[in-house]
């Protein structure tokens, strides 16, 4: 990293490794993805982390299910994250694994520093507790007496617990919260966390007496710690926490943590609380975007209309899933996805939209240049409107942005009506064919950090390629 080149560390949570990959944990993944890679396009040195949290009471449970081992079973599953996002054209810098032995070193350092800090006790705990949050609920959060997310019943447990003065930290996380030293967005989402602190904060346990799927508590070997305080520490045992100091100092504190609305309080309370008890920096943002119905309906298991990533990808290549994520839903809005819904921004927006704008050209310049564009203006641009939405996490905004040109670009050609200029004035038909060209190479600019594939395609026949032998972009499904 030279002097004066910024750096961007931009993370998504960990996924539980009790079931496969979803169209709700893609999406957090490629939003990631789309920022990791317009950051780097913008010269920062990015790091991009995503991976899979492995251990706790949950995750043994599904192994058990399975009859498997739980090494064996994480092992499975966190191969499938791994390989879907590689099929979403997603490149993360490093995909943790909390069972990876670097990460358990960090965990097992973090929780000595923690227990030098003084902001820990020992003492006895009793409440309900959710398997499938993997915390504590309160009795008024249930409805007819079982968790509403999971329809399950807690447990009652009585327990001898390490615990967490996160009390302490109330004034303090209201101050950096307010003041937007820690921006939580959207602004709906940061008052959620304020009205959550202003209730009081109670202190909180970090470890467990029972749960043998864990890190073990260097002091207490009969304790693991608590699964989510060791895999929110992943953000920093992944970029060298007590092992490579030189990294860690380069890229900590995070600039962005993407995540669902769901899990806001263990990101926006717990953690920041964690990292101050420890002497670290906070996290400068966090993003909450909303969640997934399909066809209007919750997404779950016993409902059957889970969507795997792998199918729409098999269906209508990565691109457009990603396109369709972003485009469909405003980032941090709940929204409703569909594959009907893909089918239809695939159809109109990419395959009648760019790629017609796309084919269309081509066309014309093999026809008209013979496939001739050598000496093509090609615009140097600040960044557009376009790429600031998308550098704003407003996916959708950038997106229409970018298909407003498109529209624009094939209405042009429309009004023109290079075929029948041809026989009257061949010299303008070149000239509305090479802006073409050039403004098809800025979409693709733009475009890339959210259509990769595509806007290789579109650059690499452009730009010397052999334009005779260009494909469309999309067959019309
Ligand atoms: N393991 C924890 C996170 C630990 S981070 C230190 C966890 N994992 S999870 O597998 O349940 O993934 C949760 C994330 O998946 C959510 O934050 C959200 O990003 C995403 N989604 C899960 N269901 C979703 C929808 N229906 N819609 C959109 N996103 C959803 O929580």
């Amino acid at each position: 990293m030279t002097k004066d080149q910024k750096k961007f560390y931009i993370t998504t949570p960990i996924y539980y490794v009790n079931d496969k990959p979803h169209i709700g944990t893609a999406y957090t993944t490629i939003a990631a993805d789309v920022l990791a890679r317009l950051h780097r396009q913008l010269g920062e040195e990015v790091f991009f982390l995503t991976g899979t949290d492995e251990h706790g009471a949950k995750i043994a449970a599904a192994a058990e299910t399975a009859g498997k081992k739980p090494q064996e079973f994480v092992d499975e599953i966190s191969a499938k994250f791994s390989l879907a996002w590689d099929q979403l054209g997603i490149a993360p810098d490093k995909f943790i694994r909390t069972t990876d032995q670097e990460h358990i070193s960090a965990v097992e350092k973090f929780l000595n520093q923690l227990k030098d800090s003084g902001k820990i006790y020992e003492g006895e705990y009793q409440g309900l507790y959710c398997v499938g949050h993997e915390a504590f609920i309160k009795e008024s959060e249930l409805v007819n007496g079982v968790c509403p997310d999971h329809k399950t019943k807690p447990q009652l447990l009585k327990e001898q617990n390490w615990f967490f003065k996160l009390s302490e930290y109330q004034s303090f996380l209201q101050e950096q919260i307010t003041n937007r030293d820690f921006d939580i967005q959207p602004e709906a989402r940061k008052n959620e966390v304020l009205s959550f602190i202003k209730q009081g904060l109670e202190d909180i346990a970090i470890s467990r007496p029972n749960v043998k799927w864990g890190i073990p508590l260097p002091w207490d070997k009969n304790q693991t710690v608590y699964v989510w305080v060791e895999a929110l520490f992943n953000y920093c045992s992944a970029i060298g926490y007590g092992q490579d100091d030189e990294n860690f100092k380069k890229f900590w504190p995070a600039d962005v943590q993407l995540m669902g609305k769901d899990i806001i309080k263990f990101h926006c309370v717990i953690w920041p609380a964690l990292l101050t008890a420890i002497g670290e920096k906070i996290p400068k943002k966090v993003f909450a975007h909303g969640f997934f119905t399909v066809a209007g309906e919750k997404m779950s298991k016993s409902l059957g209309n889970v969507i795997d990533p792998n199918d729409w990808v098999a269906g209508y290549g990565a691109d457009a899933v990603r396109y369709f994520l972003l485009r469909e839903v405003p980032f941090g809005q709940d929204g409703d996805v569909s594959e009907d819904k893909l089918k239809v921004r695939f159809n109109g927006d990419l395959a009648n939209g760019l790629g017609n704008l796309f084919s269309r050209t081509t066309n014309m310049i093999e026809k008209y240049l013979d496939g001739q564009i050598d000496n093509f203006y090609k615009s140097p641009k600040d960044l557009s409107e376009a790429s600031e939405a998308l550098y704003n996490l407003d996916f959708a905004h950038g997106l229409v942005k970018i298909w407003e040109e498109v529209a624009w670009a094939n209405q042009l050609i429309d009004k023109a009506k290079p075929w029948e200029l041809y026989k009257t004035d061949p010299g303008k038909v070149k000239e509305l064919l090479l802006n073409l060209a050039a403004l098809l190479l800025d979409i693709a600019l733009k475009l890339s950090p959210v259509m990769p594939e595509t806007a290789n395609k579109i650059r690499s026949t452009l730009e010397g390629g052999d334009i005779k032998k260009a494909k469309p972009l999309f067959l019309k499904i």
